[in-house]
């Protein structure tokens, strides 16, 4: 936890969900408006083909929505695409940017991702940045140098607190029930932390920096507990509120 930073804890649930899973929405919203998800603001981002009828599951409630992706123009010829404004007129509010999944099999580069942060900062909403090592990349000892080039390349000029939020996801954590020890972790969190500090300055000690992969309610407790993590990203555990409520409850 980093000192008065209020945590966040958000769900992506990739390319999972049909009309029917609204009813684990509608659930995490009667949670996060009885204040299950303890002082954690509670964030889920399902496909976009679910945002409009979620944003009215949650209007009016506590509980956040946000999207999995968004193109970096707000308009024009890009077949299939979704733009950060069409997000927020359908009712999202945060956006994740440069997950691994897109990095990797939409071959999405640095200066991709942060032309897709900085639409969505444009549109109003929250950027959600992911990076994260491979695990090659972790075994020769490249993992924060890596991590550190993806955030130089990916973060937006102008970010602050209240409109960028850092995933660091170790690709060869997610999905995977891998987690790193709570010593890398702190150790990776704490050169986040200060390379904020050197790109965004005062502001940098406040944007929240989430760990996300194989989070579970088994681990949550312990993987939210180390300095500088400030929430979860959460993949599988999210799809089920109450295995997402149980990751959340770690900040009751
Ligand atoms: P996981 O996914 O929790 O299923 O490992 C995390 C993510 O990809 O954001």
């Amino acid at each position: 936890m980093t000192r008065d930073v209020r945590p966040f804890v958000a769900g992506n649930w990739k390319m999972n969900g049909l009309s029917g899973s609204l009813v684990e929405i509608e659930a995490l919203r009667r949670a996060a408006d009885a204040g299950e998800a303890g002082v954690a603001e509670l964030v889920v981002c399902p496909p976009a083909t679910l945002l409009a009828q979620a944003a009215w599951k949650i209007k009016g409630g506590k509980l956040g929505l946000g999207a999995q992706d968004c193109h970096p123009e707000a308009s024009g010829a890009f077949t299939g695409d979704i733009s950060a404004p069409m997000l927020k007129d359908a009712g999202a509010a945060y956006v994740i940017v440069g997950h691994s999944e897109r990095r990797t099999l939409h071959h999405e580069t640095d200066a991709l991702v942060r032309a897709k942060a900085e639409a969505a900062l444009r549109a109003g909403l929250t950027a959600i940045v992911c990076v994260g090592e491979t695990r090659a990349e972790r075994e020769t000892g490249e993992a924060i140098a890596v991590v550190t080039r993806q955030l130089k390349g990916s973060l937006p000029p102008g970010g602050a607190p209240e409109t960028v939020v850092v995933a660091y996801e170790p690709v060869w954590a997610i999905g995977t029930g891998l987690t790193p020890t709570a010593i890398d972790v702190a150790e990776m969190h704490g050169a986040i932390r200060a390379l904020l500090d050197d790109i965004y300055g005062d502001s940098g000690a406040k944007i929240r920096i989430l760990y996300g992969g194989s989070v579970k309610p088994a681990n949550a407790k312990e993987l939210l507990g180390i300095d500088n993590v400030d929430g979860a990203l959460v993949g599988g555990a999210s799809l089920q509120a109450t295995d997402f409520l149980a990751i959340a409850a770690a900040y009751r």
